[in-house]
């Protein structure tokens, strides 16, 4: 097991961790004892529902105690530059406050969103390099600028759930949205899907490619109804473009999924890893259909965390 859980890169074997989360799932408090006298550290410069509370949940399941942090509200502005002279805004360098933190707590997640100004900014991921090197305890990613590794092994872990067949075909979808979103829900999501077996496609319009490290094991498509045709699963996500980064896409008209389009597919089920913008991402029709396992996708999320806060405590 590596020091950290930040991509899928620190998963060595995610067919079994999807097992040995199902099973979690079935025995929640069988290791009630393991996070005993043990604290994580729950370190957010954005806003979260899901993440903040399952992971607490499943720090609970352990034993642990947990502190979490709103960094931007509540903490100083944070520098993650070397060299600077602090003579601005940030009132403390990432270099003593990860390092803080790190002793007051024996795992730390942080949640750290990119700005979408600067793609090679946002994805040198300062925040998350920051506190692995600095902090001195294992990190997990939280949401990073480029990744969302506990969403996608939640993600994986309900399709696992849910297939009626070995191989699935699984399609992510573009979908609209009213503001430009990151890229790390889809990004990692097609990341993990490089280490399972299924027939995975993504459709999105020209101008909304990944980055193509993360989609080379994709079918790629600019055709959603082409694409939803004989699927198992879909995948509901927006995000801004990678290549002109940041940018929303301008016309947004047909991308809408909706009870119609999946009546048209093998009876798919319906993915989001929420929170969705309902009449404008899927319809409510979609929502609301027995297609949905969006509710099942975000319980998984306890379990995915506990089994990664279960690797890092046993870590040998
Ligand atoms: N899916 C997800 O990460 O939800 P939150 O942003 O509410 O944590």
């Amino acid at each position: 097991m590596p020091n950290h859980f930040c991509s899928a890169e620190d998963c060595p074997d995610p067919a079994g961790w999807i097992r040995e989360a199902l099973i979690l799932k079935e025995t929640p408090y069988n290791d009630k004892l393991l996070g005993t006298n043990k604290t994580l550290g729950l370190i957010f410069f954005n806003a979260s529902l899901r993440t903040r509370l399952s992971t607490i949940k499943a720090a609970q399941n352990l034993g642990m105690e947990t502190i979490t942090f709103n960094v931007n509200k509540e903490g100083w502005q944070l520098e993650t530059a070397q060299g600077v002279v602090m003579d601005g805004d940030p009132a403390e360098h990432i270099t003593e406050a990860a390092a803080v933190m790190g002793g007051y707590c024996d795992i730390l997640g942080v949640r750290a969103f990119p700005t979408l100004l600067d793609r090679k900014e946002d994805y040198s991921e300062k925040y998350l390099l920051g506190f692995q090197e600095y902090a001195g305890v294992p990190i997990i990613n939280l949401e990073s600028a480029a990744l969302h590794p506990l969403q996608s092994f939640a993600d994986l872990m309900t399709i696992e759930q849910h297939k009626k067949k070995k191989r699935p075909k699984v399609v992510m979808t573009w979908a609209p949205h009213v503001k430009a979103l990151p890229q790390a829900v889809p990004n990692s999501f097609s990341q993990w899907m490089q280490h399972y077996d299924a027939d995975f496609h993504i459709a999105h319009p020209e101008g909304m490619e990944l980055d193509a490290k993360f989609t080379k094991n994709a079918t790629l498509s600019y055709d959603q109804d082409e694409a939803l045709k004989e699927a198992d699963f879909i995948y509901v996500k927006n995000w801004s473009s990678y290549h002109d980064y940041g940018e929303p896409l301008k016309n947004q008209q047909g991308w809408m999924v909706t009870l119609e389009k999946l009546q048209r597919t093998h009876q798919a089920k319906l993915m989001h890893c929420l929170p969705v913008r309902r009449n404008v991402v899927i319809a409510d029709n979609a929502m609301d259909s027995k297609h949905s396992i969006i509710q099942d996708q975000a319980y998984n999320r306890i379990f995915a965390a506990q089994l990664v806060l279960k690797k890092l405590l046993t870590r040998s």
